[in-house]
């Protein structure tokens, strides 16, 4: 399919020489006057100039998150009319959504139908839902044992919150850390990913249509090792909120030693998706599909580990294979398409060596197996891969592969699959498909991961609390639960005698 960029409502945003970076409400160069190029991973092809970040521009957009936060109009908005401006920000999102599902879908390659009905829609979602909580962090009364005291706490903001983001679901992400810290009265530096800066900018100056005083939202592109490093060690930095790999989640951790910034992460995954016999089977075949494919696999929660009970192995593992061979790959910007490309060369070489290591270690794909080829060749297209009988000890059994490849395992008895879902340095999401409510309650209980999906998966909402076990990080985001990852509590003392 023609893609005539030029001709939509996105132009105008592309067509910038090169997209500036916002630092205390200023759309500026970087310091080094440095751009990089982000790619359209359908085509290979350069979408949009970006302005480079390095260390002096994280410096300026501290420098103007501290002033923001310490000074001038934003530490005196009332909650209401800080929820205000979440609000606003909710409707802006929703006057330019098909423009913001387009960049996301040419920036990251996701197919333009999920853009549209799941990752612009969800985002403004989320500044509402989190607009309604700026008028409601309460403080305690405390009934202290000490005769005459008045005792009370008062929940405040932390201060200038560093926000390090994936590429993934950048729009979503972008949502997922601003929302709570501004609704909580912090400033932010937000740093998207180097393959997907487009929406979160065209975002920052939606931020800045809203209303949001100068330096409270700062956006400042580039890559992780130079201007995450930067934001990450950075000593008036009072705390990073960071999604990504396990591996880089350490590093996030070694660099808040300095000033003992706080951290939240929100890291990978190999999450166990189980069918027990009793199950709707084609229900749990059309989840199974939708849990390792939706979003081409690069999802945190992907089912990337299907456990099927022995008895029902070969009729979902046909039923599968069988949906897997007819979904359609293409261009993300085709309303047809089902599995668009992978995001980046990098991601297609990482993914294309664990189908290989797969095979090398003896286990066989029933369906795909390979880079896909013909039209798609000049982008990062993966065929949906289904790998039959692996076993738990396998390389592809164990490490996440962020791509459209599920491992298929048999099981026979409930605390067995129970054991070896759980083996696993990850414990990010389970998924449990059942008819039977005594075992999904029990195996909701037994599996060591922070979300739990009965007869469903991959279900996010606002206001459920969202985040991992184990290596897949800490902290929760979304639903109450992500205000204590914005605020701190403060204990205040008054003698009445
Ligand atoms: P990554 O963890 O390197 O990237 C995530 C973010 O961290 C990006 O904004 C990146 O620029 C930044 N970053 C990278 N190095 C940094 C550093 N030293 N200091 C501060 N920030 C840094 O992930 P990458 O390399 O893009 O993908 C590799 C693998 O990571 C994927 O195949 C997948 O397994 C996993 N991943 C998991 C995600 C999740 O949602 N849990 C999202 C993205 C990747
Ligand atoms: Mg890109």
């Amino acid at each position: 399919m023609a893609v005539h960029v030029t001709d939509s409502q996105e132009s105008a945003f592309l067509q910038q020489q090169s997209i500036k970076m916002l630092i205390g409400g200023q759309w500026v160069d970087s310091a080094s006057g440095k751009t990089f190029d982000t790619i359209n991973p359908s085509t290979g092809e350069v979408l949009a100039k970006v302005a480079e970040g390095d260390q002096e521009d994280i410096n300026r957009a501290v420098a103007a998150a501290r002033k923001a936060f310490e000074s001038g109009p934003w530490p005196k908005f009332t909650p209401s009319q800080r929820g205000r401006l979440l609000l606003k920000l909710a409707d802006l999102i929703e006057e330019n959504a098909e423009e913001l599902a387009r960049l996301e879908t040419l920036d990251n390659g996701k197919p333009i139908k999920y853009s549209k009905a799941s990752d612009v829609p969800l985002t403004a979602d989320h500044f509402r839902y989190f607009g309604g909580w700026s008028t409601k962090l309460e403080g305690n009364t405390i009934p202290v044992s000490i005769p005459n005291m008045f005792t009370y706490t008062l929940r405040e903001p932390l201060g200038v919150v560093g926000q390090i983001i994936p590429w993934n679901f950048p729009l979503q992400m972008a949502s997922w850390k601003l929302a709570p810290a501004l609704a909580c009265g912090n400033t932010v530096i937000l740093k998207p990913a180097g393959q997907t800066p487009l929406s979160a900018l065209r975002l920052g100056q939606l931020v800045c249509e809203a209303g949001f005083p100068d330096g409270v939202v700062n956006i400042v592109p580039g890559f992780g090792e130079t201007v995450g490093a930067a934001l990450a060690a950075h000593p008036d930095v009072d705390k990073v909120a960071f999604t990504g790999s396990t591996e880089v989640g350490k590093k996030i951790l070694e660099a808040s030693v300095g000033n003992l910034k706080r951290v939240t992460l929100e890291l990978g995954g190999k999450s166990p998706n189980i069918i027990f016999p009793d199950a709707d089977m084609k229900f749990a075949v059309r989840g199974a599909l939708n849990a390792i494919f939706f979003n081409q696999g690069e999802v945190c929660t992907a089912g990337s580990r299907l456990f099927v009970h022995q008895s029902v192995y070969d009729q979902v593992l046909n039923g599968l294979t069988d949906a897997a061979s007819k979904m359609k790959l293409g261009p993300g910007i085709d309303p047809s398409t089902d599995l668009g490309p992978l995001v980046s060369q990098k991601q297609l070489e990482r993914v294309t060596g664990y189908i290989e290591i797969g095979k090398r270690e003896g286990a066989t794909p029933t369906t795909g197996g390979e880079r896909a080829t013909g039209d798609l060749a000049q982008g990062y297209f993966v065929q949906p891969t289904i790998f039959d009988r692996v076993r738990d000890d396998m390389t592809i059994a164990q490490e996440e592969i962020f791509g459209p490849v599920v491992v298929a395992m048999p099981f026979e008895e409930i605390e067995e699959v129970a054991a070896r879902a759980n083996k696993s340095i990850y414990g990010l999401a389970a998924g449990v498909w059942t008819s039977d409510v005594k075992k999904a309650h029990k195996m909701a209980a037994a599996l060591k991961a922070g979300v739990i999906w009965v007869n469903t998966y991959n279900m996010f909402d606002a206001a459920a609390p969202f985040g991992g076990y184990k290596q897949s990080g800490y902290g929760r985001e979304m639903g109450h639960a992500v205000l204590d990852a914005y605020t701190q509590i403060k204990t205040v003392w008054v003698n009445l005698r």
